[in-house]
């Protein structure tokens, strides 16, 4: 994840996790930290586009998760903030453009490997619908 102020709340609400859950996400980052996963994945073809599947099913919540807000929250009511307090507009698209930003990334080194095209055309489609809709919603309540 980028460092910026709206990812800053992401790591601010890791607090509120149960706590086992929290140690196992925590030694999940710390080992894959460790060993280098990424660099290590990105060495070769078919396992980067391996990583490529795992990020695309984050992709995949996240996609589900803005249409959610959509349709529940943002469509029914104009207040600026979700009941965790983030910024209701912006904060989860800036998560979910994150993840899509470092898939078109990976993607370039993936070789030809089956299903990447599809991915990355999702991929793409996705940054453009987000980007409008994010532009939408702003402009009706005046966010910058
Ligand atoms: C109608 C269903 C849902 C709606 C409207 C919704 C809405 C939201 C909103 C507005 C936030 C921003 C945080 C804040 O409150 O300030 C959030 C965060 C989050 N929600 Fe939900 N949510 C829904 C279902 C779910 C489900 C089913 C899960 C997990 C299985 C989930 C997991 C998360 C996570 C992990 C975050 C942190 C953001 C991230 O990592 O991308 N939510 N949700």
């Amino acid at each position: 994840m980028p460092v910026t102020p709206l990812t800053d709340i992401l790591t601010d609400f890791r607090a509120y996790r149960p706590g086992n859950h929290r140690e196992f996400l925590e030694w999940v980052r710390d080992h894959s930290q460790a060993v280098g996963l990424k660099a290590y994945a990105l060495q070769d073809a078919t396992s980067a586009a391996l990583y490529l599947s795992a990020l695309n099913q984050v992709r995949d919540f996240r996609w589900r998760h803005w249409c959610f807000t959509r349709e529940y929250i943002l469509k029914r009511t104009a207040h600026p903030t979700a009941t965790g307090g983030s910024p209701i507009v912006t904060w989860l698209p800036n998560q979910l453009q994150a993840v899509l930003t470092q898939m078109l990334e990976v993607s370039g080194r993936c070789g030809g490997n089956a299903g990447v095209g599809e991915i990355v055309d999702l991929v793409r489609s996705q940054q453009e619908t987000l980007k409008k809709e994010v532009g939408k919603y702003c402009a009706d309540r005046g966010v910058a």
